[in-house]
């Protein structure tokens, strides 16, 4: 079997380690010759690199394991990149939570204005590494998780349409882990879906088993009473922010009896809901600092004090084992079917052909093929349609630098009340990111 060299881009992430051990647990399927960290921020790569050294060291000697801060030395000679990189890191999530609710307004990580704030310090850092990527090694594939997925995913369209990159999201994994729990399977793999939206703003129409038994009625039964509460968690989306989010799908689900939504559309439709659970002073960030980020770099710590990774382990979860089988089924060509965001060009037949919408493909060497979902009703037909021109005007704004076009997509956006509170917002966002944004006239 050929033996693959991989490359984790932003290899300070808190999701490296869990990679890393994933790719490690899946060597008979996927034997690797080479793991590379790379990222721009040497202190914080540093510390899970040091500890990774020890840890690789120790159980694979025979990976070549390295993390540097040169783009030549990590993107040479590689199969994929997993990019996984926050511009402006948890310094810059924390304005985009907390400077949207001074004006009433949802402070998110990917929806409303935080997340079109992230998304235009995300789009020039990903797009630096896809050149790297292309320069170094044109035929790897880079696969995705930088977020917001949206908006990356229609800036590389748009401004690198011919590359070799898959952008994914982990969500409508874990609810698949919920639903198979709800109807007595264990694997998101057992099910057999159908969805359509655009990424952290779509809709299941059709749950069925291996044998073609349709689930939804008894999914339905559930998530109309708990949401996806009381299923079984993958080890990611444990903190009570996160409980509180698959519960509140119960009344998402209410609006639309006939789907299954994705727990990110609580966003837009109890935005008042959701302000009235924000703490200004304490959002997702600091509880992912006091929780995530704190124990993954703590028992990095511990290793590298040590000078062993004995007894020691990170959890792997649904996040980790989803990108390790993507790049499986591009390396296998395993004709898995895996939920991607892509040129929409007719799967959904009703809706913009130039979107970069989220629906199942068929993963094999060549890359993917979409499976058509068909028509979508009026109700999702107009809120992806209001949305997708967010994340359109959003990345026209980063190219041709346009105020214009950055207020008229918060203006846009289903989050905001009117464009007077679009633009106090925006100027807010200006000041907070003027190191990341390019600047808008
Ligand atoms: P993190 O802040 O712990 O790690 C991100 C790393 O990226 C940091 O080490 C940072 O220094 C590095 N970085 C920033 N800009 C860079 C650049 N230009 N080049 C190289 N490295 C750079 O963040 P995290 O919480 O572990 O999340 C990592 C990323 O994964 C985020 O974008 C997050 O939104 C995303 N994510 C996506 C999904 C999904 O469903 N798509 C799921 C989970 C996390
Ligand atoms: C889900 C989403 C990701 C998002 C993450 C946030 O997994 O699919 O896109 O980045 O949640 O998690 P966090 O724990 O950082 O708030
Ligand atoms: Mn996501």
């Amino acid at each position: 079997m050929k033996k693959y060299a991989i490359t984790i881009a932003g290899g300070g992430s808190t999701f490296t380690p869990g990679m890393i051990l994933m790719l490690m647990d899946n060597l008979d399927r996927f034997p690797i010759r080479a793991i590379k960290l790379y990222d721009n921020d040497k202190e914080r790569q540093d510390k899970i690199g040091n500890a990774f050294d020890i840890f690789m060291r120790e159980r694979h000697p025979d990976i070549e394991f390295i993390h540097t801060l040169d783009p030549e030395e990590a993107f040479t000679d590689i199969d994929f990149v997993m990019a996984q990189i926050r511009v402006g890191k948890y310094e810059m999530r924390s304005k985009d939570e907390k400077i949207p609710p001074k004006y009433g307004v949802i402070g998110q990580e990917t929806c409303g204005p935080g997340g079109i704030a992230y998304g235009l310090r995300s789009i020039g850092g990903v797009i630096e590494i896809l050149d790297y990527m292309e320069k170094y090694s044109p035929d790897a594939w880079m696969l995705n998780y930088s977020n917001p997925a949206a908006i990356v995913a229609e800036a590389t369209r748009r401004l690198r349409p011919d590359s070799k990159i898959i952008n994914i999201c982990d969500m409508p994994i874990d609810l698949m882990y919920k639903m198979a729990d709800m109807v007595g399977l264990s694997h998101w793999k057992d099910l057999d879906f159908s969805y359509y939206g655009l990424n952290h703003f779509g809709w299941f129409t059709d749950i069925r088993d291996q044998e073609g038994n349709d689930l939804m009625p008894q999914i339905k039964e559930h998530v109309s009473k708990n949401g996806f509460a009381d299923g079984i968690g993958t080890a990611q989306h444990l903190d009570e922010s996160w409980v509180e989010t698959f519960t509140k799908a119960k009344d998402v689900y209410a609006l639309d009896p006939e789907t299954i939504p994705n727990t990110y559309l609580k966003y837009y439709l109890y935005p008042d809901f959701v302000m009235e659970h924000t703490d200004i002073k304490h959002t997702r960030v600091d509880e992912v600092k006091e929780g995530r980020e704190k124990e993954v770099f703590g028992l990095c710590n511990t290793i590298t004090e040590r000078g062993t990774a004995e007894g020691i382990d990170f959890e792997i979860d649904a996040h980790a084992s989803y990108i390790v089988d993507l790049a499986i089924a591009l390396a296998e060509n395993t004709k898995e079917v895996f939920l991607l965001i892509v040129p929409n060009d007719g799967a959904i037949s009703n809706f913009d052909p130039t979107a970069m919408v989220e629906v199942p493909c068929i993963v094999d060497k060549t890359g993917y093929k979409k499976i058509c979902q068909g028509k979508i009703p009026q109700f999702q037909k107009g809120m992806m349609e209001e949305q997708v021109s967010v994340e359109k005007l959003a990345v026209e704004a980063w190219i041709e630098g346009s105020y214009q076009k950055l207020w008229q997509a918060l203006t846009l956006s289903k989050t905001v009340p009117s464009a007077k509170v679009a633009k106090l917002i925006l100027d807010d966002l200006i000041n907070a990111n003027k190191d990341y944004w390019p600047e808008l006239k």
